[in-house]
């Protein structure tokens, strides 16, 4: 499997430092008890031969919001962390990245309360291209209801984008991966469809779009955020409802949202077929006109983008 594509720089604790060192000690808290929140965000290349960075200052609010949910107060603002993106996509010289900012409690007391560890951050870049993989975007992927289930929000809960969240994520992508499926999806505890192991998802029924709510213990995604908004501009009904896994069964379309998959349609789940078995119309117009977005070519959701 192919690695990350590394960069000259890494921004650590307010500095560009080479790529190699941006290291950490093996008894880091964040290691041992995953006391760490991060982002995943995109910068994409722009039409008019520039590039811009997709909802940067909101990424980083949500940062601070996953670290002041774990008590873990950030010594950047937001606006200082999207500020450190830009310089270090420059210094990099990258024209489209995945953008991976991390804040962590590092090296100092071993022990299950983190609060004697420094508090590190981190923003690193590199090109990464569709997550699920460049043909999913238009034949979708198979993916399967997981056997595991979305961790409780009175435990662990999704609104905290946090690296101790993502181990109930990995359970279930390689659950999936093993299967021989392209990826899971979650039931909360009650039983109510969540997410995917790293996306949001949407059905689509009779020209009505469906999410499930963040009080079914999902990640409050961007893209979510983004496509609910834009579905609306483009005149659907877009619910925010809980779903049990039926309702995905007889969805005419279904699909993934995040930074990193983007908008991927999903064809089988189960081994049923969703819909036509392939990415439905209004899954490709949500598609195209996000992409057009993301490119800078509609001057109305200017606002989320930060050119570089
Ligand atoms: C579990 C989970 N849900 C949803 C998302 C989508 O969020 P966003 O659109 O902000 O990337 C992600 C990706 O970050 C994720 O990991």
């Amino acid at each position: 499997m192919a690695g990350m594509q590394e960069q000259e720089f890494i921004w650590k604790n307010g500095e560009l430092i080479p790529w190699k060192d941006a290291t950490v000690h093996v008894l880091s808290h964040a290691l041992h008890y995953g006391t760490a929140v991060f982002e995943g965000a995109r910068c994409y290349e722009t039409a008019d031969g520039g590039s811009e960075c997709f909802r940067l200052l909101e990424h980083m609010q949500r940062l601070e919001r996953s670290a002041n949910m774990i008590m873990m107060p950030l010594p950047y603002s937001a606006e200082e962390l999207a500020e450190a993106t830009i310089r270090l996509i420059k210094a990099c010289g990258l024209s489209r990245a995945y953008i991976r900012p991390i804040a962590f409690r590092g090296y100092n007391m071993l022990g299950v309360n983190p609060s004697a560890n420094p508090i590190e951050v981190a923003i690193a870049a590199w090109p990464w291209d569709s997550y699920l993989g460049p043909e999913a975007i238009e034949k979708g992927i198979d993916v399967e209801i997981s056997s595991w289930r979305q961790r409780s929000p009175n435990a662990t809960p999704g609104a905290i984008k946090s690296s101790a969240s993502y181990l109930n994520s990995g359970l279930a992508n390689m659950e999936a991966i093993g299967n021989g499926f392209g990826e899971a999806i979650l039931l909360n505890e009650a039983g109510m469809v969540a997410e995917g192991s790293g996306e949001n998802l949407f059905a689509v029924r009779r020209g009505v779009l469906t999410t499930p709510p963040l009080s079914d213990g999902v990640l409050e995604g961007l893209t979510r955020a983004s496509l609910i908004e834009l579905a609306h501009d483009l005149g659907y009904e877009v619910r925010e409802a809980s779903m049990v896994r039926s309702d995905l069964y007889v969805a005419d379309e279904v699909f993934f949202s995040g930074s990193a998959a983007e908008l991927t349609p999903i064809s089988h789940i189960d081994r049923r077929q969703i819909g036509a078995g392939r990415r439905g119309p209004v899954t490709k117009q949500l598609q195209e006109a996000f992409f057009d977005i993301v490119q800078g070519k509609n001057s109305k959701y200017d606002k989320w983008l930060t050119r570089i």
